[in-house]
């Protein structure tokens, strides 16, 4: 049964541009697939502990002599892991902050980066064991930072989020932005503003699934 992982990472929820494109993503996605899974992480709505020594202690000690306490510290790790395993798609929505991705978005990719699990250096190399995923980010960004304009060097969004993925496997990731939602601050339709990036959304969606737009 084909299984979509669909994260959001907005604090804004009813205001936010990202989490209503990736909702229109599921909507597409549920469509062609009637018998398929949808899980959910909302990260804005659990706490996610930043890594510490004891955290990564636990990471580099072999998994059979891990005590119970270093099991429980990887605990939710181990589930985000399990979300990422189980999934054959994922659809992530991000907000820029501070030309960067959300923190709470960092704190899940601090927790999903484990060496052994989704990546691995054990011939000398690094090697990405996150296989034959496909992921769809869906980007929302106040200001445009498109290719060629002065702002396009602000952008550690999608840079970090390709190299990233591409790192831990991930190579098959298409990136959908919809830029300059500052707009929306200033009386600009809301409707009229996320016409064109619903329709990006939802003709990717199609295509993704083989369908013909
Ligand atoms: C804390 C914070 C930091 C932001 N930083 C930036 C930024 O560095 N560059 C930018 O273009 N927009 C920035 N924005 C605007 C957001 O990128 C914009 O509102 C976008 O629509 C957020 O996605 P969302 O609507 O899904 O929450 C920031 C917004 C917030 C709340």
């Amino acid at each position: 049964m084909p299984t979509l992982l669909h994260i959001d990472s907005s604090p804004l929820y009813g205001r936010s541009v990202s989490r209503q494109l990736t909702a229109a993503f599921v909507s597409q996605w549920k469509a062609s697939h009637p018998n398929g899974t949808v899980a959910n992480r909302d990260l804005s709505a659990i706490t996610i502990p930043p890594i510490n020594a004891a955290w990564i202690g636990a990471v580099y000690t072999p998994e059979e002599g891990r005590t119970p306490q270093h099991k429980e510290l990887l605990s939710l790790s181990d589930s985000f892991l399990a979300d990422l395993e189980r999934a054959d798609e994922y659809v992530i929505g991000v907000p820029m902050h501070n030309f960067g991705v959300p923190s709470s978005l960092k704190l899940w990719i601090d927790q999903i980066a484990r060496v052994g699990k989704t990546f691995s250096y054990a011939d000398g190399t690094p090697k990405g064991l996150l296989i034959g995923k496909k992921a769809t980010f869906i980007i929302a960004t106040g200001a445009i930072y498109d290719a060629q304009t002065q702002m396009a060097s602000f952008n550690f969004v999608e840079p970090y989020l390709r190299s990233l993925f591409g790192f831990l496997g991930v190579t098959d990731a298409t990136f959908l932005t919809a830029g300059g939602t500052v707009a929306l601050n200033h009386g600009h339709d809301r409707d009229t503003f996320l016409a064109p990036h619903l329709h990006a959304v939802q003709t990717h969606a199609q295509i993704l699934q083989g369908g013909h737009v």
